[in-house]
């Protein structure tokens, strides 16, 4: 089962920036996930939270915000003052410096209620395009159908997760439709029946945020494929293969 780092590794470094995924890649990680957003501006950022408050020195809301101030912001004393230099990265810095060290990214599209699915889909395929990323490094997820479908006519080629708290009855239906290779769920909520079913089908499955390792045991147990963790380091000191 392969071990994702979560927003980074959000246990030692600030969550979703450059310091996370250099953590990453010293724990010998092949993937993170992260979030992702857009500005004031349409730049697509690295950010978890709707608003910059719990982890910048800032205020406000991200969507509010140009890259250039955003860009001022300290987005790692939250952590630790050993952090104070780390900003809220642009995607396409974060995706040259993951794929420069070989790492695999998920980057889960984060639509909160005044978003814009399409605004921020475009946008991220822009970033791709121009960068040039290598897209069989990437997976898209999201909560939002809507991302996944725009995200599907926009870059077919890279896979698609949808991301739910609880397995749906209708997920198959809904992972079909949307033309997904995998389910991302709430491993809290997942049971072994479902998991069975989801494998059965042919998809990936992958669960989120398992930070201890009996639970872990346990999803391995039932086939799930990886697990997105803030401590990998807990796995790796009790002999677990990252990947
Ligand atoms: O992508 C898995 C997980 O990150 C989803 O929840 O709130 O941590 O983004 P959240
Ligand atoms: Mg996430």
């Amino acid at each position: 089962m392969i071990l994702c780092g979560h927003r980074g590794v959000a246990s030692l470094a600030p969550e979703n920036t450059l310091a996370g995924l250099r953590e990453a890649h010293r724990l010998g990680l092949e993937w993170v996930e992260i979030d992702v957003q857009l500005t004031r501006d349409e730049q697509v950022v690295v950010i978890h939270d709707e608003k910059v408050d719990r982890c910048t020195d800032g205020r406000g809301w991200v969507r509010q915000y140009d890259r250039n101030e955003l860009s001022r912001l300290d987005a790692g004393s939250w952590f630790s003052p050993a952090f104070a230099e780390e900003r809220i990265p642009l995607l396409q810095d974060y995706l040259a410096l993951a794929i420069r060290l070989g790492i695999h990214v998920n980057i889960e599209l984060k639509l909160y209620p005044e978003d814009d699915a399409e605004r921020l889909c475009r946008r991220v395929s822009e970033v791709l395009e121009q960068g040039a990323f290598d897209k069989h490094m990437l997976l898209f997820s999201s909560f939002e159908p809507d991302c996944i479908k725009f995200m599907h006519e926009l870059q077919p080629d890279i896979p698609r997760a949808l991301l739910v708290e609880r397995i749906p009855d209708d997920w198959q239906t809904q992972l079909q439709q949307l033309d997904c290779t995998s389910l991302h769920c709430h491993h809290r909520h997942l049971t072994r029946a479902q998991a069975l079913a989801v494998k059965a089908a042919g998809y990936r499955l992958n669960c989120y945020t398992v930070n201890h390792i009996d639970e872990a045991a346990t999803l391995a147990a039932w086939g799930v494929d990886m697990i997105f963790t803030d401590q990998p380091q807990d796995y790796l000191a009790a002999g677990w293969n990252p990947n």
